[in-house]
């Protein structure tokens, strides 16, 4: 039988992309019914540990969180940490103009996942998939910055794979399969 455990997010695509990973490790998610309390830290891993701590002390059960990123190279790391609020104020084309003539075009996407038992200390497992920013907003699957994502070796955008071919690739991909290893014994 699949163990079941839940994961605190509130992005419906994240739950698609984490479930689709983990299944043919036995594992299934299931939506937390609690907010991911989100504290402004300089890593990702600070930021998955203290959600992870913190929901699994609220609802008194096992949780998974995930914390990620586009890290771009030219610009210093930036957005990092700060992805969600500068997708939602700047998004994709905000960023396409911050690199406007920039040559180096290198990039990362990072995750980590934390998982964390109410009373314990959280375990984090981290994910990267280096890549580069495309010119323009090419595809239409996936969310966030997908469209201007490319992996790397590839020619195509996060946004013009299916959503299988992303996951295998992915940051998100690498840190859930390290957390599943972990968590089956494998
Ligand atoms: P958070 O992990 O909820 O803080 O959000 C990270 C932000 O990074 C998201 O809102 C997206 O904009 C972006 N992001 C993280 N992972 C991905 C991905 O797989 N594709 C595209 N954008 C992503």
């Amino acid at each position: 039988m699949a163990s079941k455990i839940l994961f605190v997010t509130g992005n419906r695509h994240k739950l698609e992309e984490a479930g689709r990973i983990l299944s043919p490790h036995g594992i299934s998610l299931e939506m937390a019914g609690c907010e991911k309390l989100e504290i402004q830290a300089g890593t990702l891993e600070e930021v998955a540990s203290f959600a992870a701590k913190a929901a699994a002390r609220e609802i008194d059960a096992p949780v998974l969180v995930e914390d990620s990123g586009l890290f771009i190279d030219a610009l210093g790391g930036f957005p990092g940490p700060y992805s969600s609020y500068a997708f939602k104020t700047i998004g994709c084309r905000g960023v396409l103009r911050l690199m406007n003539g920039a040559s180096d075009r290198g990039a990362s996407f990072r995750c980590a996942v934390a998982y964390c038992s109410a009373g314990d200390e959280p375990r984090v497992f981290t994910g990267v998939s280096e890549g580069s920013i495309a010119n323009d907003m090419t595809g239409s699957s996936g969310f966030g910055f997908d469209p201007i994502f490319i992996g790397r070796g590839g020619r195509l955008t996060y946004a013009e794979l299916d959503a299988e071919s992303k996951c295998r690739i992915s940051h998100r991909g690498e840190a859930f399969r390290r957390f599943a290893e972990w968590f089956t014994g494998a």
